[in-house]
């Protein structure tokens, strides 16, 4: 899965992981609030997550980091991960919580679309949620994500609902029409 990083939108930046990403990595994979609707808070471990993102590099399931155009700063984490339980690759977006309900997960959102429709090209997108993720729900129901189904994870024995967006369905996207997205050129 090869596609052009970095990627920016209206105010943010995607990026490849760098090792000196680790701490942001440790602390927000150790924040409860964070890891309530995706699974069990990590114990920070920084040398840990060192290893991990450097192994992780190159692989079609590298985190991605989101940046703030505006200060640089890292707002959370994103990108394309295989689920072996349903044996496809799904979107991951993360945010660290002082970000939250201002429109980045929707940006993110956008910006996924974009490359997986336009570079990587396959005519579906994949999402996975717990049925408690009422945000993340909102959010997929909003950009034209449809409930496709359900399963059961092998790790956690935990129900998760499986949404998916067709390309036909993301044409409306902001991404498209990028003067749609909020807040731009103003
Ligand atoms: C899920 C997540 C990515 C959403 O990002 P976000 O930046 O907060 O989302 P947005 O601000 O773009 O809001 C998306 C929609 O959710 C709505 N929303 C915000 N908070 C909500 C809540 N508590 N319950 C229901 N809907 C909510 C917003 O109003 C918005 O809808 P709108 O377009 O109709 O206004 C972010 O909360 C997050 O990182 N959560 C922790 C990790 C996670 O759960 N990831 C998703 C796993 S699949």
């Amino acid at each position: 899965m090869k596609f052009d990083l970095p990627r920016k939108s209206v105010r943010l930046l995607i990026r490849r992981p760098q090792v000196d990403d680790a701490e942001f990595f440790a602390r927000l994979n150790a924040s409860p609030d964070v890891r309530r609707s995706i699974g069990p808070v990590i114990e920070p471990d920084v040398n840990k997550t060192r290893e991990k993102l450097r192994e992780l590099q190159n692989s079609e399931n590298a985190p991605l980091i989101i940046e703030l155009l505006s200060t640089g700063g890292r707002i959370g984490y994103t990108g394309f991960v295989r689920n072996e339980d349903i044996d496809r690759m799904e979107i991951q977006i993360a945010l660290d919580t002082p970000f939250w309900g201002q429109g980045y997960g929707t940006e993110v959102l956008d910006l996924l679309a974009e490359i997986w429709f336009g570079e990587l090209n396959p005519d579906v997108l994949t999402a996975t949620v717990w049925p408690d993720n009422n945000r993340a729900i909102k959010l997929l129901n909003t950009k034209g994500f449809l409930k496709v189904g359900e399963y059961v994870d092998s790790i956690y024995q935990r129900r998760h609902i499986i949404y998916e967006l067709r390309k036909r369905n993301a044409n409306s996207l902001a991404l498209v029409c990028p003067a749609k997205l909020p807040s731009a050129n103003r």
